[in-house]
């Protein structure tokens, strides 16, 4: 594996491979890599002749600068994960390469109304900051496919809408959520957690277990404040938003038959780590 750091180093390699014909597989991240990072990336060691992992924290996509200072960095750790997966390159810029005017936003991506909800309405900007990036990474890797977690429900759902609103050849391939043995969806914020606040944060999954069992005999809104209730009855959890969507639009459902695809997206603080999860009711 090679780690690259420069953009034109980046483009050099990206020329080469694409001029010998090999196919190119892209998996964006932030680091602080955990098995579910890794299973993006297997799969895309499996579909493609390279793979490159792009590892930056990446701060426009930031809207609160604590959130950003905290952010979990284990550069080495990741690449010595990175490599014994069999990826070709890991690109690790610096923000002043990847943002040589200063870490801002340059124009406004048509990201549709996936955009404006849950996530979008919460963290404002997040989603241009993510289209940026991602935009910017699809344009110095040319990848025939890119891997996206569905962990980040919302996120496929967006960088979708970029991606036909930028008129950008590549297959966005979306990939299971990876979890821990107690049901914690994996992420980089859990390292973050105290010791007590990690042991009462599977209780976020649980509940949306216990969700779709009781949405079988119940309407939407008693299920959804079943959900928030019950994470917010343990001390230590609270609620941010539950919304239950159509998984396709991202907008509220009121009946469950009104789409073939439901699916609750919840973010829950956890003491102040924010912690998100989704699970599919239909
Ligand atoms: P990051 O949070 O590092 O996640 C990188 C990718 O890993 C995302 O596609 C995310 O959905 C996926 N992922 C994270 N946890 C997962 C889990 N438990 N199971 C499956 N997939 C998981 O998402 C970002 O970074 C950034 O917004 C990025 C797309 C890199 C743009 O900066």
């Amino acid at each position: 594996m090679i780690i690259i750091r420069t953009v034109s180093e980046l483009e050099g390699y990206v020329s080469r491979e694409r001029n010998n014909g090999r196919s190119i597989g892209l998996v964006p991240t932030m680091g602080a890599l955990h098995a579910g990072h890794l299973s993006l990336v297997e799969k895309a060691v499996k579909e493609n002749d390279d793979v490159i992992v792009s590892v930056f924290v990446n701060p426009t996509q930031f809207n609160n600068p604590d959130d950003l200072a905290s952010y979990p960095r284990t550069e080495e750790d990741d690449c010595r994960l990175l490599a014994k997966a069999g990826v070709s390159v890991a690109f690790v810029p610096a923000v002043e390469e990847m943002y040589p005017a200063g870490a801002k936003r340059e124009k406004e991506f048509e990201l549709g109304t996936a955009a404006e909800v849950m996530e979008g309405k919460f963290r404002p900007g997040h989603f241009q900051g993510v289209a940026q990036i991602v935009s910017r990474l699809f344009e110095l890797c040319r990848p025939n496919r890119a891997y996206f977690g569905e962990k980040d429900f919302q996120q496929i759902a967006v960088i979708r809408n970029m991606v036909k609103s930028e008129g950008i050849d590549v297959d966005i391939i979306a990939c299971p959520i990876k979890r821990a043995d107690d049901g914690l969806a994996l992420s980089s914020r859990n390292a973050l957690l105290t010791p007590e606040q990690r042991a009462i944060a599977p209780e976020i999954h649980k509940a949306l277990v216990d969700g779709v069992e009781y949405s079988k005999t119940h309407s939407v809104k008693e299920t959804h404040d079943m959900v928030v209730d019950s994470i917010n009855s343990h001390e230590g959890l609270d609620t941010e938003y539950f919304e239950i969507v159509d998984a396709r639009t991202l907008l509220p459902v009121e009946e469950w038959s009104e789409s073939p695809e439901v699916v609750g997206c919840i973010t829950v603080f956890c003491g102040k780590v924010r912690l998100i999860d989704n699970i599919k009711f239909r």
